[in-house]
């Protein structure tokens, strides 16, 4: 029976680890919120570490309000940096790797062909900035770690791009949505799904432990912009909403996004033998429940 840690229970990915878990009968799948487990203080986590026993631990708790963060930066910082650490040190005293998920805001540049981890990072605003930070940390105090940058993730549950569509898309006849922010959308149960794959492929020993190190990129397969994804989500669901495309220019917020950040997963594909859905059909399977 392997024991796995997953902090950030209540979020978007907390919670599609502990649905995608029960898949396995093999696992003991231990999800801890912010009351239980608390990232940012240190003591309190070094005394988790110190009584409970897990084969991995898997960092799902961060600071996501992103435009919020601008005039919030000390707690963003303590949730994506300095805890980030704690958690890092904590698995290096107990020897088990700690698997971390980044953000495709850790790149802003002019290239327009996917991106792959070897690509020059360019993070804007405080919430990348921090993001970018929390990886170096954690790689340097903790060098079992395993970073995923994950782009535009949301489920059914949670603050997400979907539901805020779905939302509009109910009480307005059309809404206008930015299309010159390209990228890929990922459907968390999807990305926690492939995660335990992966371990599950290092248990079994079909691939190596030494691959759960270093960073990667998951997202679904294809491209969309904003103004694309809201077309989808209004098609599947249903509701009838014209979307007008404008550009960003003229929906400022107060952190800028990165305006291409399509992730090339060459890397996690050929690593671990993945099949990584579309993100129209992954789409699909979150209207319809699954
Ligand atoms: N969402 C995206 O589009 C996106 C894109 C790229 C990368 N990512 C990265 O993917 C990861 C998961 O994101 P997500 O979408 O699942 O985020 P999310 O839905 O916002 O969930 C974040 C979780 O972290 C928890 N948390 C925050 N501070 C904490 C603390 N001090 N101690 C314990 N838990 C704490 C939150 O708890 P509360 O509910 O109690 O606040 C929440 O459950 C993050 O690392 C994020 O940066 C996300």
């Amino acid at each position: 029976m392997r024991r796995i840690l997953v902090t950030g229970a209540t979020g978007q990915l907390g919670h599609a680890f502990q649905t995608r878990g029960r898949d396995y009968g093999d696992l003991k799948l231990t999800a801890a919120n912010r009351h239980q487990l608390d990232v940012t203080d240190e003591l309190q986590v070094n005394r988790y570490f110190d009584t409970h026993s897990f084969d991995v631990c898997i960092n799902t708790a961060a600071y996501t309000a992103v435009d919020k963060a601008e005039t919030d930066q000390a707690a963003c910082r303590l949730a994506n940096v300095d805890a980030v650490g704690f958690l890092a040190k904590a698995c290096s005293k107990q020897g088990i790797p700690l698997i971390h998920f980044s953000s495709d805001y850790v790149y802003h540049g002019l290239q327009n062909t996917p991106l792959r981890e070897t690509d020059p990072t360019l993070p804007k605003g405080i919430y990348a900035r921090t993001k970018l930070e929390g990886e170096l940390l954690a790689q340097k105090l903790h060098p079992q770690t395993m970073i995923i940058r994950t782009s535009w993730v949301y489920a059914a549950n949670g603050h997400n791009f979907m539901n805020t569509m779905l939302r509009l898309g109910r009480e307005r006849s059309e809404l206008k949505v930015v299309f010159d922010q390209v990228g890929t959308p990922t459907y968390a149960p999807d990305l926690a799904g492939a995660v335990l794959e992966m371990l599950q492929k290092v248990w079994t020993g079909a691939v190596p432990a030494t691959a759960l190190q270093g960073v990667y990129h998951y997202s679904n397969e294809g491209v969309a912009s904003w103004y694309d994804f809201a077309l989808a989500i209004f098609e599947y669901s249903g509701i009838n909403c014209k979307v007008i495309p404008i550009e960003s220019t003229d929906y400022p917020t107060p952190a800028q996004r990165p305006p291409f950040s399509v992730l090339n997963k060459a890397k996690i594909k050929a690593a671990f033998g993945l099949e990584i859905p579309h993100w129209r059909s992954s789409l699909r399977k979150c209207m319809q429940g699954e």
